[in-house]
Formats: structure tokens, C-alpha cells, sequence
């Protein structure tokens, strides 16, 4: 894109610009600063130059915060409308960008999951958002079910409809409401592999991952942030972290493998561990 916008700002103004964006089915998103908000429209029409199936480029103002983990959201060109279906390795999503979280970053993450899933198993999704996760391993593995839970009701909405869009009717089974509560009172001890994809929240809800998993025990898929200087292994510290934890809750588990899915900031990564329960 800066190979575009270079006959249009000055090399300056082009410092200021983040290079990256996220396409979304039809809409790009563009991360913009005070600094660089007088430029958005000309980024905006660049990004609509340089991919002919985008149809609306939203800028966004803040970063991803609150429990339902949204953005705010500003129309720049194109329709004014933030609704869009994406398409992912054969599945359809259908979003709303900005009352729901959705990242098409994470397609290597959703795959790379899917396909550890075996035969018949049982899941559930603690923070399943418009049930991105769900539909693929519903459609690229052989499991039974997904329980895919989410607090917010617009995020469940799409869910549902994504469950029509993918015909992965009895597989995906939607749930509304808090991981922690409906774990307690719907799914203690039935599952083979749980999904933790909340890094704000996975520790804490870390108990009642155990909680849901069958009492031969199973898989914990835990995203956490961790920090790391130069000389730090952020995966290190995660399984130190959760290490720790589980010794704590009395449980016998193996941390077999772990990943960076995508640094976040200075020293700062989203990580991901596999982790084997034995109870
Ligand atoms: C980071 S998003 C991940 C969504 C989805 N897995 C994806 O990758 O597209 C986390 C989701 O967890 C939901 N959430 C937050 N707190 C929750 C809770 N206590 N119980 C269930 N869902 C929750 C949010 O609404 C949000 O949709």
C-alpha cells in the first residue's frame, strides 16, 4: 500500500501511516492516530485501488477493549455499513465488525487446531464470538460437537446464522451466556478438548476448562499474552505460568507444545500452549 501512497504524501506523512490492515469478507480496516486521521480517506480509496473486492474501509479510532473485546469504528469510503461475510478455508462467516470480534489473522490458528481434533470428540468453545473456531473444526474434522459459548448476545446472533450459512446444524451448538456459568451448570465433565480463545480472561478461567473436561481427562487449547524481553522466551513464561496453576489445582498435565500466534506490541505476544490432563 506505502508503494501506492507514495505519489500522494510526503515521505514524512508516509512514516506516520501503519502499513497493515485487516480485510474482512468486503470491508478493510485501517488503524488510524490523531496524527494520521487527515490521511484516511486517501488510504482508504488506495486500499480500494489496490483490491477491487473491497467495498467499505472503516477506520478504527480505538483499541479492541470491554468483554465483548470491540472496536470503535468509523465509515471512511465506500458503504457506509459494517456488516460483511467472510470467507475462510470453505466457511462463511457472517459479521458485524463492529459489534462483534472477528480477526482474519487467526485462519492459521482455526486450521492448525481443527485438525488435531479426533474422531467423535466433544468440545466446547469457551469464547466461541461468531463461532469462527467451531465452524471450521466443525467442517475439517470428524467431531461430534461444539459448544460454543458467548456473553454477547450480537456475537451469538451471528453464531446462529453462521450455523444455517455452514449447515453444521447438532455439530456447532450455540450457547449464550457466561463460559463460567453455563460450564458450571450444562457441561461439567463432558468434554474431550476445550478452547480458550479470550488471552484477557483464559487464566482466571482456567478452572472451569478443567471443570468441562471428562473425567479422563483431555486437551486445554490456553491463549495467553505474555511479555517478554529480548532474552525471554514467552512461551517459557506462559507454561511457567500455567505450570504453576495446575500444580496448584492438583492436576497432572503435560504442556507437550506451544506457539507465538502474532506479537502485539513492543515485547509483547500472543501466545498459545496445548495442554494434556490427565486428572
Ligand atoms: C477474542 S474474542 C474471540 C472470538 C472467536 N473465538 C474468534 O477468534 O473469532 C473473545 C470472545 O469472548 C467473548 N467473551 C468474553 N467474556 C466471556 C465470558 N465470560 N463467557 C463467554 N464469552 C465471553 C467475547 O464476547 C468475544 O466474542
Amino acid at each position: 500500500m506505502k508503494k501506492h501512497l507514495r505519489n500522494l504524501l510526503s515521505p514524512e506523512e508516509l512514516t506516520y501511516i501503519y502499513n497493515s490492515y485487516d480485510i474482512i469478507g468486503d470491508v478493510a480496516i485501517i488503524r488510524v492516530t490523531e496524527m494520521t486521521r487527515k490521511h484516511s480517506r486517501i488510504v482508504a480509496k488506495t486500499i480500494m485501488e489496490v483490491h477491487k473486492n473491497v467495498k467499505t474501509v472503516l477506520a478504527q479510532t480505538s483499541p479492541v477493549s470491554g468483554d465483548f473485546r470491540l472496536r470503535k469504528l468509523e465509515s471512511v469510503a465506500g458503504e457506509d455499513r459494517t456488516t460483511t461475510m467472510h470467507k475462510e478455508f470453505g466457511c462463511l462467516f457472517c459479521v458485524d465488525v463492529e459489534k462483534c470480534y472477528f480477526s482474519p489473522r487467526l485462519l492459521y490458528e482455526r486450521m492448525r487446531i481443527a485438525k488435531q481434533v479426533g474422531n467423535r470428540e466433544v468440545v466446547v468453545n469457551m469464547f466461541a464470538g461468531v463461532g469462527s473456531f467451531s465452524m471450521i473444526m466443525a467442517r475439517h474434522s470428524e467431531v461430534e460437537k461444539i459448544y460454543s459459548i458467548d456473553v454477547n448476545p450480537v456475537a451469538f446472533h451471528f453464531m446462529q446464522k453462521n450455523v444455517r450459512l455452514n449447515r453444521v446444524f447438532g455439530k456447532v451448538v450455540p450457547i449464550q451466556g457466561d463460559a463460567r456459568e453455563v460450564i458450571e451448570k450444562k457441561l461439567p465433565h463432558v468434554v474431550d478438548r476445550v478452547l480458550m480463545p479470550l488471552p484477557e480472561k483464559a487464566f482466571e478461567y482456567l478452572p472451569y476448562a478443567l471443570l468441562a473436561l471428562k473425567k479422563a481427562g483431555g486437551w486445554i487449547h490456553y491463549y495467553d499474552f505474555e511479555y517478554a524481553k529480548k532474552k525471554e522466551n514467552p512461551i517459557q513464561k506462559a507454561k511457567l505460568k500455567v505450570a504453576e496453576k495446575l500444580e496448584s489445582l492438583g492436576v497432572v498435565f503435560k504442556i507437550p507444545f506451544g506457539r507465538v500466534v502474532r506479537t502485539t506490541g513492543p515485547n509483547w505476544y500472543q501466545v498459545v500452549l496445548d495442554i494434556r490432563i490427565n486428572f
